[in-house]
C-alpha cells in the first residue's frame, strides 16, 4: 500500500470520522489510511458492526485505529474525544438513513440526525475544530425539474429523512455565516453502490434491502427470490427509473479530496458539491449489467411505482471536478462486479 502525506508534511493528521463503521464510513477509512491520515472513529453500531472496523484494519495492515464506541449525542463523550485526541477535522457520516423508517419515526430521525449534528458542532466549536465534511444527499433536490442536476437547483424534501439533510445544510450555512473561518463541505451523494474490490468490506443492510443493488445481490446469492421493479411506465428510455450510481470507493475518495481542497487558498471555505458520475442508468440496465458480471440470472417482475420515487436523477459533477479535482473513475461494470464479489464472499455480511 502506498502511503503519502497530502495534508501535512511533518506530522500525522487526525480526522474524527463519525459513523466510521458504516458502509460509506468504512470505505472512507481505507482511503484515509492509504493517504497517511490517522482516523479516529466514533460509532454506536446502531446500523453497523465492529467487524467492519477490524476488517478495515487488516485490509490496510494498520494498527487498529482509535475507536470510541458511543453516540454523537453524548456531549461528555465528544468532549473527552476532542480533549484526548489532536483532531484537525471531522467527516460526519453518523446518522439514520432509512426513508420509510423516517416517515414512521420522524422524531427519532430529527433527534439523531439533527440533534446529533448540533451536539457535534457544539463540541467542535468548544475545541476550536472548524473543518467538517458532511454527508448530504441528492434527496435534497426532491423531484428535479430537469437533469443533470446542478448544485444551485431548488431544494425540497419529501420525507423526514430528506428534511434532516436540508435542516443540517441550513444549520451549517448559518454557522459559517457567524464565522467564515469554518471550513464546511456539503457533499451531496447520488446513489452509492458496490464495495471495496478486495471483497473484505461492503454494504451490509439489516433485513430485506430497500435499495436496488443490495436487493439484486441478495437475489443473485439465492437469499431472495425475485426483484420487484418499481414502475415500468416512467418517462425514461425503457420505462424504469434512472439513477446516478456511484462506486463507493470513488465516493470515499471524494472525502479525501474535500479535506485536501480546504488546504488551498483558492478554494472557498464553504463548498456544496454533487458527488455523482454524471451518467444515469435505468433499473433494467443495472439488472443486465449485474447479470453480465455475475453470470447469474436475476428474475424480476414489474410492480407498481414506489411512493416518493422520481423518474430520473443524475448529477452534473463538474463543480466537484473544478473545486476538488475529483471525478468518478469507476463504471457500472466495476460497481456490479464489486457488489457481487462482496456479496458472494460474504453471504451473511459481517456475521461471518
Ligand atoms: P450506515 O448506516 O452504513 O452508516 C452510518 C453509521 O453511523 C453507522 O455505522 C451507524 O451505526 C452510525 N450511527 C448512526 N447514528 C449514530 C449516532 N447517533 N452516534 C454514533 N454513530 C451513529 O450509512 P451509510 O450508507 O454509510 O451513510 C453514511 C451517511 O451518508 C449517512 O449520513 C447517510 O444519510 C448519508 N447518505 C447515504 C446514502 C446511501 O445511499 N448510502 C446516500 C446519501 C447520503
Ligand atoms: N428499485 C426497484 N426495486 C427495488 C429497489 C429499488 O425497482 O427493490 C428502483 C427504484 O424504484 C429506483 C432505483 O431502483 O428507481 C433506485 O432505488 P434505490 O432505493 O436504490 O435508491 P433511491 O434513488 O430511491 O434512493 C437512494 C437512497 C436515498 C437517497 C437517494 C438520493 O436510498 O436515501 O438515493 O441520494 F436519498
Amino acid at each position: 500500500m502506498s502511503v503519502n502525506h497530502p495534508f501535512n508534511e511533518t506530522r500525522t493528521t487526525s480526522v474524527l470520522v463519525t459513523g466510521g463503521a458504516g458502509y460509506i464510513g468504512s470505505h472512507t477509512l481505507v482511503e484515509l489510511l492509504s493517504n497517511g491520515v490517522r482516523p479516529i472513529v466514533i460509532d454506536n453500531f446502531e446500523n453497523s458492526s465492529p467487524e467492519s472496523l477490524r476488517r478495515v484494519a487488516s485490509l490496510c495492515g494498520s494498527e487498529p485505529f482509535t475507536l470510541y464506541e458511543g453516540d454523537i449525542r453524548d456531549s461528555g463523550l465528544l468532549d473527552r474525544i476532542f480533549s484526548e485526541q489532536k483532531i484537525e477535522s471531522v467527516i460526519h457520516f453518523a446518522g439514520l438513513k432509512a426513508v420509510g423508517e423516517s416517515v414512521r419515526e420522524p422524531l427519532r430521525y430529527y433527534d439523531n440526525n439533527v440533534g446529533g449534528t448540533v451536539k457535534l458542532l457544539e463540541a467542535m466549536q468548544a475545541h476550536d475544530v472548524q473543518t467538517i465534511v458532511f454527508s448530504s444527499s441528492a434527496t435534497v433536490y426532491g423531484d428535479p425539474h430537469t437533469t443533470p442536476i446542478k448544485e444551485d437547483f431548488p431544494r425540497s424534501a419529501v420525507n423526514p429523512y430528506g428534511r434532516t439533510k436540508l435542516m443540517i445544510e441550513e444549520i451549517l450555512t448559518d454557522l459559517h455565516a457567524t464565522d467564515p473561518k469554518w471550513k464546511i463541505a456539503l457533499l451531496r451523494y447520488f446513489n452509492p453502490v458496490g464495495a471495496h474490490p478486495s471483497g473484505v468490506i461492503g454494504e451490509d443492510p439489516n433485513g430485506i434491502p430497500n435499495n436496488l443493488l443490495p436487493f439484486i445481490s441478495k437475489v443473485a446469492v439465492g437469499q431472495l427470490e425475485e426483484l420487484s421493479i418499481f414502475g415500468d411506465d416512467y418517462p425514461t428510455p425503457d420505462g424504469t427509473g434512472v439513477r446516478d450510481y456511484i462506486h463507493v470507493v470513488d465516493l470515499a475518495r471524494g472525502h479525501v479530496h474535500a479535506l485536501r481542497a480546504f488546504q488551498k487558498e483558492t478554494v472557498p471555505n464553504f463548498l456544496t458539491v454533487n458527488l455523482g458520475t454524471g451518467r444515469g442508468y435505468s433499473v433494467l440496465e443495472m439488472v443486465h449489467a449485474f447479470e453480465r458480471v455475475s453470470g447469474k440470472t436475476i428474475p424480476y417482475e414489474f410492480a407498481a411505482r414506489r411512493a416518493g420515487d422520481v423518474a430520473t436523477c443524475f448529477a452534473d459533477p463538474a463543480l466537484a471536478n473544478r473545486l476538488l479535482g475529483w471525478s468518478a473513475q469507476l463504471g457500472i461494470e466495476e460497481m456490479c462486479r464489486d457488489a457481487w464479489n462482496w456479496q458472494s464472499k460474504n453471504p451473511e455480511g459481517f456475521k461471518r
